[in-house]
Order: structure tokens, then sequence, then C-alpha cells
């Protein structure tokens, strides 16, 4: 019997199904706590051999005792807490955002401390800082002042806040990582997902606009999803907020990648020269030293996986063509 289990949050998002990937194909068990029971993300990247090794339940994260029996039950070692509404989500139902992704990410603590589980390890975001005219780097540390100036960044900011109170008071230690752009298979919503939604229509040979350009800290989601297992997996002290940086890059980068995985589609991949409001990109060297050398596929790789990967799934049929990713 393995001695790990995964207890993993928001198993049925686009990082969640390549932390579960990742975690199945290795050989370790693991539990998937979702409210929604759509597996289109976990179908595209997983044979239905594989899923067959996850345990699932339904059950909502805003609900303290639901979370805590379900952590209880599985008799995790891991908890890997991603279950979050992105922006558009929360900038449509602030009350309910504020409901899954601060109430929710409490819950975890306090099921950690009911459990008796020492270590808990979480997504926070980019968000929480402010936008790139208030810092004087191009590239922010993971000490720059946090200016969040949505109400998702607030609640990832009190993510962050509560993570320390945890460890202040209850001595659970955390691990918070803050992804900024993920792009790859099952990223199909979000403020962000354009640039895999360009991927998709590329793959089908079709135009796109990318709704937004500039530069990002682009990050291929295995390896983000890799960054989560491994940060998991390392036993820590104190409760650490750290950057992912991943391909600090102009939109055009993206583009030219897609032309070169898809030389059809060359002019009909385009972008509005409009760059997000967010820093350019994050600087991730205190992750490093603490995990040791990080997965970072270089972008134009990521990009024609991706590609590849959409391509496959179309022709298998596991991907209708009107489907989203
Ligand atoms: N995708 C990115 O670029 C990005 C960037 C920075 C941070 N993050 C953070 O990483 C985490 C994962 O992101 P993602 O892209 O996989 O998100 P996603 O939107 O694809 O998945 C989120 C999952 O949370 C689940 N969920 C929502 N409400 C729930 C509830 N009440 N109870 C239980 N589950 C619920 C959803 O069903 C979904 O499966 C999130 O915390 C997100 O804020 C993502």
């Amino acid at each position: 019997m393995p001695s790990e289990h995964f207890f993993v949050t928001g198993g049925m998002g686009c990082i969640g199904a390549w932390v579960i990937r990742n975690l199945v194909q290795a050989g370790l068990p693991v539990t998937v706590f979702d409210l929604s029971t759509d597996g289109h993300r976990l179908k595209l990247i997983m044979s239905d051999e594989e899923l067959a090794r996850v345990q699932f339940i339904r059950g909502d994260i805003t609900e303290t005792a639901v979370v805590c029996q379900a952590i209880a039950d599985s008799e995790a070692t891991h908890i890997i807490h991603l279950a979050a509404l992105q922006v558009p989500f929360c900038k449509a139902n602030p009350p309910l955002g504020a409901a899954v992704n601060v109430v929710g990410t409490v819950n975890i603590f306090e099921a950690a401390k009911k459990v008796g589980l020492r270590q808990v390890t979480y997504a926070s975001s980019v968000a929480v800082f402010g936008h790139k005219d208030e810092y004087a780097a191009a590239r922010l540390s993971d000490d720059a002042p946090l200016h969040p100036h949505n109400l998702y960044g607030v609640f990832k900011q009190a993510n962050e806040g509560t993570a320390r109170i945890y460890w202040q008071d209850d001595a659970i230690a955390s691990i918070g990582l803050r992804p900024y752009t993920i792009y790859g298979p099952g990223r199909d919503q979000g403020l962000t997902s354009t640039p895999t939604q360009a991927m998709l229509a590329a793959a089908k040979g079709e135009r796109y606009h990318i709704s937004y350009g500039g530069y990002n800290g682009f990050q291929y989601v295995d390896d983000v999803a890799r960054i989560f297992i491994q940060a998991a997996r390392t036993p820590y002290e104190g409760a650490g907020v750290f950057n992912i940086a991943g391909s600090v890059t102009h939109m055009r980068e993206v583009v030219a990648a897609i032309e070169t995985a898809v030389p059809g589609v060359k002019g009909r991949i385009t972008y509005d020269d409009k760059p997000l409001m967010l820093p350019d990109g994050q600087e991730d060297s205190a992750l490093r030293e603490l995990l040791g050398p990080l997965p970072d596929t270089p972008l134009q790789e990521g990009v024609a996986r991706t590609v590849a990967h959409f391509k496959q799934a179309l022709a298998d049929g596991r991907l209708p063509q009107e489907a989203n990713t």
C-alpha cells in the first residue's frame, strides 16, 4: 500500500485534472473533492482505466462539516486545495466568490486541524499584486507589496492571510503558490484562457482573436500541476507563499509558437495589443530554492504539445468540434 494519499479539491478543473493525471500515473491514490461532476477536462487527458483509479466525492467546499468529513474519510496524507471561482465568476457573483474562495479555504485549514494534518498546499494567484505601474520592477518578487484590483485577488490575499494565521495559532504549515497564465489542454475558462482557445482554434484550422496582449508569465499546465505535487510532498515549516514564473513572454511569441505548430494558420491567429494591468512577470527563485529544479517546459514546446494534444483529441472524438477545451 502506498503511504501517501492525496486529497485534491477542484480536481475537475484545469490544474486539478493535471494534478490527478500525474498522481494516477505515478501509482498514487487520490481523492477528488469537487462540486462539479463534469469530467470533460479529465477525459481530455486521461484514459478510462486511469480514471477508474480515482475516488470522486461530490461536495461543496463552502460546507465546513462536509469538507471535514470528506478529508477524514479519505485518510489523506496530503491536501492540494485548488477549488475556487475564477475572476469573471467572482465579478458576476461576489458573495458566492467570497464563500467559495475565502470560506472554502478556511474550511480546508479547519479540516486539516481537525484530522491532524500538519500541512496544506493551496493556489493563490498573481492577482494578489497591483497594477504594473505600481512597481519599479517588471518581474515581481514574492514579497512585493500586495494590492489587488479585483475581488478575486482580494479573496486570494485573504487566503494567504488565513494560511498565516493557521500557522501562527495552530502550527498548520502551508505552501501557497501563485500561478500567472496557465495554458494547455483543459484551460477553457477564466480571464486568461484565450491563448489556449487560440491553440484549440489553430488545431481545428480556424481563426481566433486573443482578447489581450503584452507580457505575461505563461505556464504550461502540466508543469504547474507537478509543482503543486512537489510542494505538497515537501515538508515545510511556516506559511510560505511563492510565485511561479513560467515563460515571461510577449503575446506575439505565443502567436508565433502557434504558427510554428500549425503553419497553415499563419496570419489567422491575432491578439488585442492591450496588455493586462498586471505586472509583466514574476520571479520564482525562492520556490526553486525550496523545491529544487522545477519543471519548466519552454513556451514553444508547451504550445506544440497543446496543439498536438488537441489535434489528437479531435481525431479521437474526445473533443467535439463545437465544444470548448
Ligand atoms: N488557471 C489559471 O491561470 C490560474 C492562475 C492563477 C491561479 N489559479 C488558481 O488555481 C486554482 C485552480 O485553477 P483552475 O484553472 O484549475 O480553475 P478551474 O476554474 O478550471 O477549476 C476550479 C474547480 O473548482 C471547482 N469548484 C468551484 N466551486 C466549488 C465548490 N463550491 N465546491 C467544490 N468545488 C468547487 C469547480 O467545479 C472547478 O472544477 C484556483 O484556485 C485558481 O484560482 C489559476
